[in-house]
């Protein structure tokens, strides 16, 4: 549709920048952090661990009075569950509540409205070694971390995200490390542990609403418009189903309580049902989400099955449609551009994304990632000329503000990364920031903060609420 006119971004708009706490804090044994999952984990080759990362742990001041001077409006990060409880459960680790409660602090001198996510992949290790999601305890875990966060940040903070990227989590769970890819059947695995983090998902949102009836809670999974290779039929029913499979198995879960039906007949057909408690489906009714918070990097395209291995294409990553046989076939879409690590670029199929779920949903929509993964050049005189990120955020701006003509309740926009950090298996080369840490992949060299090109150019659109692109 062409709108005559477009809608200014709403008054309060949640201007921001995301991170996650392993990706940039670093200082990943300090002050009584216990080892997370991604600190036990392997890391590609060639590629950096977290245990610097950006080293934020130290610098949050320095990063946050940045922040501050590119005028964001809110600031979208991760507490790391095991500085709060070091063995997922148990004794709380004053330091760590310490340090959030500074940070929370900091940005709130600022102005920064803090937008927190409870959980972004790192589970606590020592819950990890007694079955991690698969046993029932963790829910109970997540649960009791949940009150504790509510009940030392409930007073600062208002907006809360349950879990980061559930659905990446189950749909690649060998890449992000919550199932061991060597048992028998892990993706059976996977659906019981995703019914789970379900399950701990509603528990949380009706605790907030308790504890903290101010606050606004939601999920944040990674969601995008699936699209059908042509017109042809057959094309539409895979796009259906990698969508129910990939897409709205979690919403509808979130949101209704309820499983989706299309999802479900697939867990059937695989034999991945998970088992289902007596009780379960009332927990999953009772917690209701205040808004929908969802990452968008990109959209996906499939075609017609051909029920054989070749529906799956094993270069896929988490952006990349893999496919699966009977199911659908992951292929790429001729019309869109890639970026240098091979994700398509698609700033349309964000408002065909933001429209789909205001249809499905009707929901406030806060969008948590969003953004450009490059291999950025430190130039002469520290200048980043990064004029490829600031042509990807713009262009996604500018559908979101029709988006918002189309009608969609659109509360704030959070682009990955507010800083360079390490990416989850590209290591630090694979940069997303608006400010440039000085580090490379084995040197940490001085790890100084450098603003972008993009840096002001987002402090202008800050400024203008979007009206200066
Ligand atoms: C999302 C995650 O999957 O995408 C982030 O929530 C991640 O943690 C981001 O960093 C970009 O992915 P990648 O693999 O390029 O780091």
């Amino acid at each position: 549709m062409i709108h005559s006119k477009l809608k200014s971004f709403p008054k309060g708009f949640l201007w921001g920048a995301s991170t996650s706490a392993y990706q940039v804090e670093g200082a990943w044994d300090e002050d009584g952090k216990g080892p997370s999952v991604i600190d036990m984990g392997k890391y590609p080759e060639g590629t950096s661990d977290f245990k610097v990362a950006s080293d934020h742990y130290h610098r949050y001041k320095e990063d946050i009075a940045l922040f501050a001077e590119m005028g964001l409006k809110a600031y979208r990060f991760s507490i790391a569950w095991t500085r709060i409880y070091p063995k997922g459960t148990g004794e709380i680790n004053e330091k760590g509540i310490a340090f959030y409660n500074d940070l929370i602090n900091e940005l709130l001198s600022h102005n920064i409205e803090p937008i927190v996510t409870m959980y972004h992949f790192d589970l606590p290790y020592a819950l990890q070694e007694k079955g991690g999601w698969s046993n029932r305890d963790t829910i109970d875990a997540y649960e009791n971390y949940a009150k504790t966060l509510f009940k030392y940040f409930g007073d600062r903070v208002k907006y809360w995200l349950t879990i980061n990227e559930q659905n990446m989590m189950i749909l690649y769970g060998a890449v992000l490390g919550t199932v061991d890819s060597k048992i028998e059947n892990p993706q059976k695995e996977l659906y019981q542990q995703n019914h789970h983090m379900l399950l701990a998902q509603a528990k949380a949102m009706k605790l907030c609403h308790e504890m903290c009836p101010n606050a606004k809670i939601g999920p944040a999974p990674n969601i995008i418009s699936i699209y059908p290779a042509s017109s042809k039929p057959e094309d539409v029913i895979a796009a259906s189903n990698f969508s129910s499979i990939r897409n709205w198995l979690y919403l509808d879960a979130a949101v209704f309580g309820r499983y989706n039906s299309i999802a479900w007949s697939y867990l059937e057909e695989k034999g991945y049902t998970p088992v289902i408690q007596e009780g379960d489906m009332e927990i999953l009714k009772s917690g209701k989400p205040d808004f929908i918070a969802f990452n968008y990097y990109s959209t996906s395209t499939v075609a017609e099955i051909k029920n054989d291995s070749s529906d799956k294409n094993s270069t896929g990553d988490q952006q990349i449609a893999i496919g699966e046989p009977g199911v659908y076939r992951g292929v790429s879409n001729p019309y869109l551009e890639k970026t240098q690590f091979g994700w398509e670029i698609d700033p349309i199929g964000f408002r065909s994304t933001l429209r789909e779920l205001n249809e499905r949903y009707n929901l406030p929509l806060l969008v948590t990632e969003n953004g450009l993964g490059a291999y950025d050049k430190l130039e002469e005189g520290d200048e980043v000329n990064d004029d490829y990120r600031i042509d990807f955020l713009r262009k996604h701006i500018e559908q979101a503000k029709l988006a918002i003509t189309d009608g969609v309740n659109l509360i704030g926009y959070c682009p990955w990364s507010a800083i360079d950090l390490v990416s989850t298996h590209q290591g630090i080369s694979k940069r997303y920031g608006f400010i440039y840490v000085n580090r490379d992949e084995f040197d940490l060299k001085d790890l100084r903060r450098i603003k972008k090109k993009s840096f002001y150019w987002y402090k202008d659109v800050i400024e203008s609420n979007g009206d200066k692109l």
